[in-house]
């Protein structure tokens, strides 16, 4: 199958394909996603063929909009409007209970309960509109490996195996979206999964809201079955280095000492202070937690296609959007930190 690039202006085209149950990887402001028609099972089940995704873990349906969120769901509460209100379009997924029958079990993963959210991208909004569906979109990378922040990055992973790419530039957000459970038995919103809409975001408007325990101790089983599985994983091991100039020394001088070729994803003050001892780098720009955020992924990605045999790249304090940072690049080194 020839994967074809589609431009913003071909959205009809893509649309149509969709239709006819194809997937159509497509922009979000978070990360690319795979798309498929969310009713039509048989393309769903491609989605999950075509990432080697575990059957259990249940994927986002993206909406154009409140009102294409009424048909699938039991109720809209106060809260949940508040939020869709608040935080619609962008980075926040919205766990509700779904109605009986909605969808398929392949969407659901036999929960009764479904992920929605819409995306700020007008592109990924007029794709909706113009199915006239809503759309499964899980990242569009291969299970296991960093999500998507360009075309580019899709092409790489499912080149000849999905039927075309909207292509929309790098996305702005760099990480997937917040997913935030609704339908807790005490009522309290819970953070499944940490992103561009923080805890400190969501307390403006709630009176209170926590974080899954799994996403405090590694030890506890999650809520999103997602976050479960290995994630975000480059092919070389990944060690998350203390940000200061002594952490940074050490690191290189271990890594010099093992003989292993060092691979760094860092500001440009850093890369450039370092560049005689590393084999190759990637800048995020100036040190601000946005941009270290942003390039995180694509910075993973490039790194992974260099000769080098670790990845080395630096810890932020986790607090608002420093607590997304941390949990992908935790996952990404498998929870190794590098400790004089
Ligand atoms: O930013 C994003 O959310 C991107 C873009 C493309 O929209 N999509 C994305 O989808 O990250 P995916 O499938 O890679 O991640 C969905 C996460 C998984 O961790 C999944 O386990 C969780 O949401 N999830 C989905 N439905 C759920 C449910 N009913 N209950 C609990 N967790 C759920
Ligand atoms: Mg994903």
């Amino acid at each position: 199958m020839e994967t074809k690039i589609f431009s913003p202006n071909e959205i009809e085209t893509a649309a149509k394909l969709l239709k006819q149950g194809e997937l159509i990887a497509f922009p979000t402001e978070t990360v690319y996603g795979l798309g498929a028609d969310a009713k039509n099972e048989l393309a769903v089940k491609e989605v999950y063929q075509v990432k080697g995704r575990p059957s259990d873990n249940p994927l986002i349906v993206h909406v154009d909009g409140v009102e294409m969120l009424k048909k699938y769901v039991n109720e809209i509460s106060e809260q949940a409007q508040l939020l869709i209100d608040h935080f619609w379009p962008g980075a926040l997924t919205l766990i509700f209970s779904v109605k009986e029958g909605a969808f398929s079990t392949t969407v659901t993963g036999g929960l009764k309960t479904v992920a929605f959210r819409m995306p700020n991208n007008k592109t990924a909004i007029a794709l909706i509109k113009k199915a006239g569906t809503p759309i499964v979109g899980p990242s569009a990378n291969t299970s296991g490996k960093p999500s998507p922040t360009s075309a580019k990055h899709v092409y790489h992973d499912f080149q000849g195996k999905i039927a075309g790419i909207l292509d929309n530039g790098s996305t702005q957000i760099g990480v997937e979206s917040t997913v935030l459970d609704l339908t807790s038995n005490d009522g309290i919103p819970v953070i499944l999964r940490p992103g561009a809409v923080t805890k400190q975001d969501l307390e403006k408007l709630l009176e209170e809201v926590r974080y899954d325990p799994h996403l405090v101790s590694e030890k506890e089983r999650p809520k999103a079955p997602g976050m479960k599985y290995k994630h975000y994983a480059p092919s070389v091991p990944v060690w998350i280095i203390p940000d200061d100039n002594q952490h940074w020394q050490a690191a290189v001088a271990w890594a010099k000492k093992e003989n292993k070729k060092i691979g760094i994803y860092a500001d440009q003050k850093r890369v450039n202070q370092l560049n005689q001892k590393t084999a190759a780098s990637f800048s995020y720009g100036d040190k601000a937690i946005e941009l270290a955020t942003k390039e995180l992924f694509a910075g993973l990605r490039f790194l992974d296609e260099e000769a080098i045999d670790l990845i080395f790249a630096p810890a932020f304090f986790e607090d608002n959007l420093g607590v997304a940072y941390m949990n992908r690049l935790k996952k990404a080194a498998n929870q190794k930190i590098f400790e004089i």
